[in-house]
């Protein structure tokens, strides 16, 4: 009870705070789909941080570390396959690691008790997309059609982005 009294405390902080803001920074913030070199200069420049912090347990915040390094393991792997055009090994890798297989394995179920609502929604569209993807891939060990299997993995990325950009641990 306690846990989701603070938590919602926590939330209506950053809601009233994250307005505070957007009235100073209106074209600032939360684009999650901007290019590269655009996103990676603002972020240098900024000086606050708006991203929501997001209590955790302490094992469980050092087991989500962990399991986010893997999955930036993870995609590098599947780059790796397919730069050698093992559209099967991307697929496998982003199935049962990143994609909706994966999700007994990260424990899902029990994390999501601690995430705010949209945290949970960019969570699960993580592993939808990462599912997509392992289609994708799968399709192109038969038609060869790299350039859909390289835009797909950039969605994929682009909700890893999406998360960081709006929440984090500590
Ligand atoms: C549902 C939200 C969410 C999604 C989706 C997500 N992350 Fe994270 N990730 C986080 C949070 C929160 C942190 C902690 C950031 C902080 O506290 O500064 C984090 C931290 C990390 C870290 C740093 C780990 C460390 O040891 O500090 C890496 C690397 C990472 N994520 C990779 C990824 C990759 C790659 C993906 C996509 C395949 C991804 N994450 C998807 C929420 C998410």
């Amino acid at each position: 009870m306690n846990k989701i009294f603070t938590v919602s405390a926590v939330v209506l902080l950053a809601a009233a705070s994250s307005l505070a803001l957007s009235a100073d920074e209106p074209e600032h913030r939360h684009h999650p789909h901007m290019a590269g070199s655009a996103a990676s200069a603002q972020s240098a420049g900024a000086m606050t941080d708006d991203r929501l912090l997001v209590q955790y347990p302490e094992m469980l915040r050092i087991h989500t570390l962990a399991n986010m390094r893997d999955h930036l393991v993870t995609l590098g792997q599947i780059q790796e396959a397919l730069s050698m055009g093992d559209f099967d090994q991307a697929s496998t890798l982003a199935e049962q690691r990143l994609g909706m297989s994966s999700l007994e394995m990260h424990g899902a179920a029990e994390v999501a008790q601690y995430m705010p609502k949209g945290m949970q929604e960019a969570g699960t569209a993580m592993h939808r997309s990462a599912s997509q993807f392992a289609t994708v891939a799968k399709d192109a060990s038969v038609t060869g059609d790299v350039k859909s299997a390289l835009a797909s993995l950039a969605r994929l990325s682009q909700t890893c982005v999406a998360c960081h950009a709006a929440y984090r641990l500590q």
